[in-house]
């Protein structure tokens, strides 16, 4: 019965607090049916996952607001913000008593002009502790007290503001059992969990209350250690809401049995939440393995509409330049939506096609469609320069533009390899523009020994013809 209590509070928070925010189950903006001819299709994650009434975070990194494209993406793009760091304890709480919302507010600044929601991230965490915490100097009792005056201090400084709380991260090893590395779990043991969600309760009621872990998408040992546990909360009346799945995933390595397993906690009657999505790979990446990574994305994002209780994924980092995996798993990275030059990526593309959007111009576009500029710049006697620009109605992670050379033979080239067998020129990406984003467009130039006039030839990319622009 507390369940449907504090669900109904929260749904008319967020709905106050967050206008264009859709609650899953709840009313959702059903602006257009995606997918059907004619309909306005989504052009950002955002519209497109509120459409599906669910919503689309990521993981904000204060530090990188001041830059235009990183905070233009942040917003236009997501629904909802996690702090990345700004609202854990050894920032929130450097010394016992003194408590610093400098960060958190600044997000939270951000998602109110932004219409978006906050989702608090985290309560209480063995990791990134202050030492005053995590030196294990603290009898049961005062320890107790420090982490119960924590969450009351937190969950009042943002009640309003924050939707949800990671009120215990991480509590359990990979064997299903709990933490042994935490100074909770071995300075209070097990009942610290349910202590912490009462006090959370009692300082935010309409907060929505979750418990969140990695390597538990899959049906696991560790998942079922989890599971017991917020089955035991429920029958003991815990105020627990929901269960976030952080998800740091590997490439070609997503648990088979994600979708299964999220069913089982959504039967016990909680919200589901993806918190912390990425999909790393083995550095470099290449574009077969970002082309595996954006259908692994789409993948991920169907497993979430396709069980109701899944209420939202947040993404770890806007970009591959701001996500946290290089600088924790060696040799890998290349996690995120976004490339290291905040270009998406196919795994954007993945996201928003499985969420129902569309990045084309209008509807139905056609995914294979181009339009080529063919434009000499420079001519003299024995020679000329050519521009081309083409646009590209589909992402690409390499290109291949081909046509028929009018008259003589090319000599140089740049942005591009260009070779030539005959007439036909055959131009390829260099490293640094394979990527292109769906309706964005690449250019690279040639030189040739023919100073003679022609009609531009018709230019094709990856083997279509490109209609001219
Ligand atoms: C990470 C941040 O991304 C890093 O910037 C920080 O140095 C360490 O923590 N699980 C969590 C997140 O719950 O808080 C972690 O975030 C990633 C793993």
């Amino acid at each position: 019965m507390f369940l449907l209590v504090r669900r109904a509070a929260a749904v008319i928070a967020a709905g106050v607090m967050v206008s264009g925010f859709a609650v899953n189950g709840g009313a959702s903006a059903q602006t257009s049916a995606p997918g059907e001819a004619g309909a306005l299709q989504a052009a950002t994650l955002r519209e497109a996952a509120e459409a599906k009434g669910v919503f689309v975070g990521a993981a904000v990194n204060n530090g990188r607001l001041g830059d235009g494209t990183y905070s233009s993406i942040a917003s236009t793009q997501f629904s909802s913000v996690t702090a990345e760091n700004a609202m854990k304890w050894d920032a929130t709480e450097p010394s016992r008593g003194s408590f610093n919302y400098s960060g958190g507010d600044r997000l939270v600044e951000f998602a109110r002009a932004n219409d978006q929601q906050v989702y608090g991230h985290t309560l209480v965490w063995h990791s990134q502790l202050p030492s005053w915490v995590s030196n294990g100097g603290l009898s049961a009792g005062d320890l107790r007290n420090a982490m119960n005056n924590h969450i009351t201090n937190l969950a009042n400084h943002y009640e309003g503001s924050v939707a949800y709380w990671d009120v215990v991260n991480e509590a359990f090893d990979e064997d299903g059992s709990r933490r042994d590395n935490s100074v909770f779990q071995r300075t209070l043991g097990d009942g610290y969990i349910a202590e912490a969600f009462r006090t959370a309760d009692a300082a935010d009621p309409n907060a929505k209350l979750c418990i969140n872990d990695y390597n538990i998408e899959g049906i696991n040992a560790k998942s079922d250690g989890l599971y017991n546990l917020v089955r035991s909360l429920l029958s003991q009346g815990v105020p627990i809401d929901c269960v976030g799945f952080q998800s740091h995933l590997i490439l070609d390595q997503i648990p088979s049995s994600f979708q299964a397993n999220l069913q089982r906690f959504a039967d016990l009657g909680l919200e589901l939440i993806i918190t912390e999505l990425d999909i790393r790979m083995r550095l470099p990446a290449d574009a077969a393995k970002l082309e595996r990574q954006g259908q692994q994305f789409a993948s991920v994002t169907r497993t979430c509409l396709a069980v109701s209780a899944c209420a939202g994924i947040t993404v770890w980092g806007v970009s591959d330049r701001d996500s946290w995996v290089p600088g924790t798993f060696p040799g890998e990275g290349a996690a995120t939506l976004y490339d290291e030059n905040l270009r998406p990526k196919p795994a954007f593309n993945g996201m928003l096609t499985a969420l129902g959007g569309t990045t084309g111009p209008g509807p139905d576009p056609d995914p294979a469609s181009c339009t080529a500029n063919y434009t000499v710049t420079d001519r003299w006697n024995s020679g000329s320069v050519v521009r081309v620009t083409v646009t590209t109605g589909a992402s690409l992670s390499g290109w291949t533009v081909t046509f028929a050379l009018p008259a003589g033979s090319v000599t140089g080239s740049w942005n591009a390899q260009v070779g030539q067998s005959g007439t036909a020129v055959t131009a390829t990406n260099a490293s640094h523009n394979s990527t292109v984003a769906v309706g964005g467009s690449f250019s690279f130039g040639f030189q040739t020994n023919s100073g003679a006039t022609y009609t531009p030839p018709t230019v094709s990319l990856n083997g279509t013809a490109c209609a001219p622009a």
